[in-house]
């Protein structure tokens, strides 16, 4: 099949798994919940789950465990892109096509959405412990979902991102932003597909490296496409990096350099997983496609 048919198929596949998770609007916490649930459903091109799918497959899993951790993996960078958005960070107002959560439903529930649908993410991954109780992965899986979403991870990428603005940055301070506030959730991503189906060690460590290269990958290109795409293509608005001074890859090494660079990073990353016994054709031709991805 044609890929972008098949990416089309499988994030329609994500987005039921993910809507079977979602909490109910009642209550007299419904607001809060519509506004998580407008964020979330606003679309979106579910890479993180898909990732994680595919690297679970890629070694052998076969059981809904990792249903849970899709969802939640999507949860949280949702909330982190519905935080990113505030005000006091990139203050943009649009995002997946549709108003910003905060222009939709106000700041304060722009905040509380983002702090629910982090914590919903982690009721949500614990259920896979309905699942299967006895599965020791489970809790290593936990591990790597909560460290890589912290201050060690997304979180940490983003102080550094904020604290950049307006400022000069050097090239090893570029290299930390881009790894934790964007690679950290990808690395997330394939490495708990690794650990749920029962990759080794030594599997898990090539995954996190291929992971990083693709998020670094996936970083440059999406600031590439904040000067070169459009609002109507990306969903969100352009030269919200030039907007809040911020020095990107872009600027810092120049667009054709970066465009080097993201190709370079995905083959590189593509040339990681070539090392490992199993395959999935699937995964690398997404891998590859992201290089010249529009959106
Ligand atoms: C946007 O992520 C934020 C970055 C880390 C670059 P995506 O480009 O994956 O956004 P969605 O999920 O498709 O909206
Ligand atoms: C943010 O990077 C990455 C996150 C962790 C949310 P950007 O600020 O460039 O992401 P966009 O362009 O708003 O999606
Ligand atoms: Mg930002
Ligand atoms: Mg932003
Ligand atoms: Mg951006």
């Amino acid at each position: 099949m044609e890929l972008e048919k098949e990416l089309v198929r499988k994030a329609k596949e994500i987005d039921n798994i993910i809507t079977g998770y979602l909490p109910k609007e009642e209550g007299y916490q419904k607001k809060v919940i519509e506004a998580m649930n407008y964020s979330i459903l606003a679309g979106g091109k579910r890479l993180r789950p898909m990732l994680m799918q595919e690297t679970y497959r890629l070694f052998g899993g076969k059981s809904q465990v990792i249903e849970p951790f899709m969802a939640a993996i999507e949860m949280i960078h949702t909330y982190s892109l519905v935080h990113d958005d505030l005000p006091a960070m990139d203050n943009d107002e649009y995002r997946r096509g549709k108003k910003t959560t905060h222009a939709a439903y106000g700041e304060a529930f722009g905040i509380l959405a983002g702090d629910g649908l982090l914590n919903y993410a982690f009721e949500t991954a614990l259920m896979a412990f309905d699942h299967e109780p006895g599965n020791k992965n489970i809790a290593k899986a936990l591990k790597v979902l909560a460290r890589k979403a912290g201050i060690y991870g997304m979180i940490g990428g983003q102080t550094a991102d904020v604290e950049s603005s307006g400022n000069e940055l050097d090239q090893e301070r570029l290299e930390f932003i881009y790894q934790l506030k964007t690679g950290a959730l990808l690395e997330a991503s394939m490495l708990i597909g690794a650990i749920l189906a029962g990759a080794t060690k030594n599997e898990q460590r090539l995954v996190e490296g291929a992971a990083l290269d693709l998020g670094m990958a996936f970083q440059i290109q999406d600031d590439i496409l904040d000067i070169t795409s459009t609002q109507e293509v990306l969903g969100k608005p352009i030269g919200s990096d030039e907007k809040n001074e911020k020095t990107t890859y872009v600027t810092f090494y120049g667009m054709e350099q970066s465009k080097k660079d993201v190709e370079s990073l995905s083959r590189r990353a593509v040339s990681r997983l070539e090392e490992l016994v199993v395959k999935n054709d699937f995964l690398v031709r997404l891998m590859l496609h992201l290089i010249h991805r529009e959106k």
